[in-house]
């Protein structure tokens, strides 16, 4: 995937282009889709990202990809072979970052997975490696850098969704985590609030052009889901980057234990997340996973 964004954005959007200079972002899934463009937005606006992934060739050409839009190799620090299910490592992630860059400023608990199944097939496994990798690898994510954010007075940003809003079918793995992880964040922003730190969560809705897209939506009911969306369009991972910017930057500074919602209002009428596969699948046997 090329970048998402490119230098025009500092021309049309509405910031400051040094908005972000001196600081320091962390963002676990950074190399994904949508986190991606959030790092690419703020390397744009002047700041230095470390972004941490499982894998390492996707993460370091990933890097290098975001680093080309300010042409400059020091902007984004690849950090690799971490998972977020293990505190161990990430704290080794920040002490890398801040050997690196000196401090960290703003936190984006990005890395999730994701899979359709309904109840009756998820095993308890399943359930687990979802959970796991979604709040408990966002609770480690803020624990691990929670003391560089409260040197910094800083800000943590997990990434949610609408999923727990309703019984949205083949999610309860993701909606049971998504549910926690907002949880958490208004919990940390009321005990941080008092060191400094505001803490958000956003709340992507149909974002185009992203695995969770494809696995939940597809091209197949792309156009119906569009026409049920109040804005009458699918969101934009520069959506997602635009909203990302705000919540960091000082015109939020007194913003803090609210859940964004980037989705266009398509949670008010209800999430059309696989409406094409319910009922029918809860009654088939699958023999492939989707
Ligand atoms: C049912 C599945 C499955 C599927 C895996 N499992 N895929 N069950 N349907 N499609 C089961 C396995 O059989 C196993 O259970 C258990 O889950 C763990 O599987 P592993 O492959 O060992 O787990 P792991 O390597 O930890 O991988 C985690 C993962 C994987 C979540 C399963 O998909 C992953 O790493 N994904 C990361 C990338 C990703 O998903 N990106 C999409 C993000 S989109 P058993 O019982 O057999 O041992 C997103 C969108 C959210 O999050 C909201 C959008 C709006």
């Amino acid at each position: 995937m090329v970048n998402t964004l490119d230098k025009t954005f500092l021309e049309k959007s509405s910031w400051k282009p040094d908005l972000f200079k001196g600081k320091v972002g962390f963002v676990t899934g950074g190399a994904g889709t949508i986190c991606r463009v959030q790092v690419e937005a703020l390397v744009l606006l002047g700041c230095k990202v470390a972004i941490i992934g499982r894998d390492q060739e996707k993460t370091e050409r990933v890097a290098k990809e975001i680093s080309s839009l300010v042409d400059n190799p020091d902007a984004v620090l690849p950090i690799s072979k971490v998972d977020v299910r293990e505190v161990k490592q990430l704290e080794s992630a920040v002490k890398r970052t801040v050997d690196r860059y000196g401090r960290i400023d703003y936190v984006i608990a990005g890395a999730a997975g994701n899979f359709i199944c309904d109840f009756n097939h998820l095993s308890a496994n399943a359930f687990k490696s979802v959970v796991s990798i979604d709040l408990l690898g966002s609770f480690n994510t803020a624990k691990a850098t929670m003391p560089e954010l409260i040197k910094s007075r800083g800000s943590i940003l997990f990434v949610s969704a609408t999923f727990h809003y309703y019984g949205v079918p083949f999610q309860s793995h993701v909606g049971a985590a998504k549910a926690g992880i907002d949880a958490l964040s208004n919990a940390l922003a009321v005990e941080m609030g008092p060191f400094g730190v505001r803490s958000n969560c956003i709340a992507p809705g149909a974002i185009q052009g992203t695995e969770g897209f494809d696995r939940l939506i597809g091209d197949a009911s792309k156009k119906k889901t569009t026409s049920k969306i109040p804005l009458q369009r699918l969101g934009t991972t520069e959506d997602i980057a635009q909203a990302t910017v705000y919540l960091f930057s000082p015109a939020a500074s007194y913003v803090s234990g609210t859940i964004q919602i980037v989705d266009g209002a398509m949670w008010h009428i209800g999430t059309h997340f696989a409406h094409e596969l319910y009922p029918d699948l809860l009654f088939k046997d699958p023999k492939a996973k989707l």
